[in-house]
């Protein structure tokens, strides 16, 4: 079991990013925990800016599935944000191909994981962000394998 954690404002959030592409290392499927203005959205742009993004697609079903190219040296990879707060749940998610994106292979950014806690495999990344003031959170990452 892995466990660390973070404090952090807007200003140091870049360097938090860095270090947690560092922990991430080749885990896949990152979910996001946290209530609603905590800061999941923000961070996932601040990892995915880490990593130079060069283009975001948007779903057109209410940006449920968000994708960004980012150059790897010399070939492309994408990076899914999935953002499953407006669905009601597992099945819907399906429907919506929250499945696919997971299993695609790709990194993939989870909001509301609670929404679909079924689809996510064991290898999972879990981080919590929490309030601690107006302007610093407190982010906690785990996983187990
Ligand atoms: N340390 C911080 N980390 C992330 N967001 C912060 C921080 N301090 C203030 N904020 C603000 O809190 C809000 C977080 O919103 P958002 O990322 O959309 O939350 P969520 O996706 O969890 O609902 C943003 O307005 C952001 O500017
Ligand atoms: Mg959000």
């Amino acid at each position: 079991m892995t466990n660390k954690e973070w404090k952090y404002d807007l200003a140091q959030i870049d360097r938090i990013a860095g270090e947690l592409w560092t922990t991430i290392g080749n885990h896949k499927i990152i979910a996001l925990y946290g209530e609603m203005g905590a800061g999941k959205t923000t961070l996932v742009h601040a990892l995915c800016n880490y990593r130079k993004v060069s283009d975001h697609v948007t779903s057109p079903t209410f940006s449920i599935i968000n994708e960004y190219r980012i150059r790897e040296n010399s070939k492309f990879e994408k990076i899914y944000h999935l953002d499953l707060y407006r669905l009601k749940d597992e099945e819907e998610a399906i429907r919506a191909g929250i499945e696919d994106c997971i299993y695609s292979g790709n990194i993939c950014f989870v909001e509301w994981p609670e929404k679909a806690p079924g689809l996510l495999p064991p290898d999972t990344i879990s981080i919590r962000i929490q309030f601690v003031d107006a302007n610093t959170r407190q982010l906690k990452l785990e996983f187990t394998s």
